[in-house]
């Protein structure tokens, strides 16, 4: 098993280089990849860089090069849904990409032809996330991600995403690493912690909020990593 857990940001995968304590570098089209053991599994974790042709070119190195067969992702993102507060948590259930458009000849939104609207994220480290969530006190908001290459900070937008897609949160990599892993064969899980609400507020809120909430994700993710690992043996 290796486990590559990816983030688009240095802030998103700092709290698990810091939990990690020492892992091997190595630079590799243009980022670099760390690579550790963790309670005897092998692990790769990396940033991208922001927006969907930097993370599906993460994703695919982590798992065409450096072998990963499972991938988690951890950062932040702005909520669509009311429910949804700065700090929450949300699991993506299926993934859209919201700037996919060639409706002009006919097809719905986030369509192209042999491909899908929506990617569905693996259901089994769902279900195990309910259960991490029940373990660490957390609650967890399983929902809807759609993703492009946009920050948003604006209500019509925004409301036209949610509209169009159901989807309760965005954000700029999860849909493309979906295709990615779900073209490879491999399970992945996308995890978000809320920053903002992609509203004309939200880069104030994304300056504010990215570091703390990406440690909320982090922490979780690393627990999933401790619940695969423990489910393995
Ligand atoms: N990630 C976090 N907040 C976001 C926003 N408002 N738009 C796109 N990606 C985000």
């Amino acid at each position: 098993m290796k486990i590559a857990i990816m983030g688009a940001m240095p802030e998103e995968i700092s709290p698990i280089l810091e939990k990690l304590g020492s892992y091997k570098t190595t630079q590799y089209a243009g980022n670099k990849y760390y690579e550790s053991t963790y309670r005897g599994v092998d692990l790769v974790v990396a940033y991208s860089k922001i927006g969907k042709v930097f993370s599906t070119l993460t994703a695919t190195t982590m798992i065409e090069h450096f072998g990963a067969d499972r991938l988690l992702f951890s950062g932040v993102a702005g909520a669509i849904s009311p429910t949804l507060k700065v700090g929450d948590l949300i699991v993506a259930t299926k993934l859209s990409q919201h700037d996919l458009d060639i409706t002009a000849f006919g097809h719905p939104y986030g369509y192209v032809p042999e491909g899908a609207v929506f990617v569905e994220a693996d259901k089994e480290m769902i279900e195990m996330s309910k259960k991490v969530a029940s373990e660490m006190g957390k609650s967890v908001q399983e929902g809807i991600i759609a993703t492009g290459d946009q920050f948003v900070a604006n209500e019509e937008r925004k409301n036209w995403i949610g509209k169009t897609f159901g989807a309760d949160a965005l954000e700029m990599e999860g849909g493309s690493v979906a295709v990615v892993c779900s073209a490879l064969n491999i399970p992945f899980f996308i995890l978000r912690a809320i920053s903002d609400a992609a509203d004309m507020d939200a880069s104030f809120s994304f300056d504010e909020f990215l570091e703390s909430s990406a440690k909320e994700s982090a922490e979780f993710i690393m627990k999933m990593v401790q619940s695969i690992i423990e489910n393995a043996k």
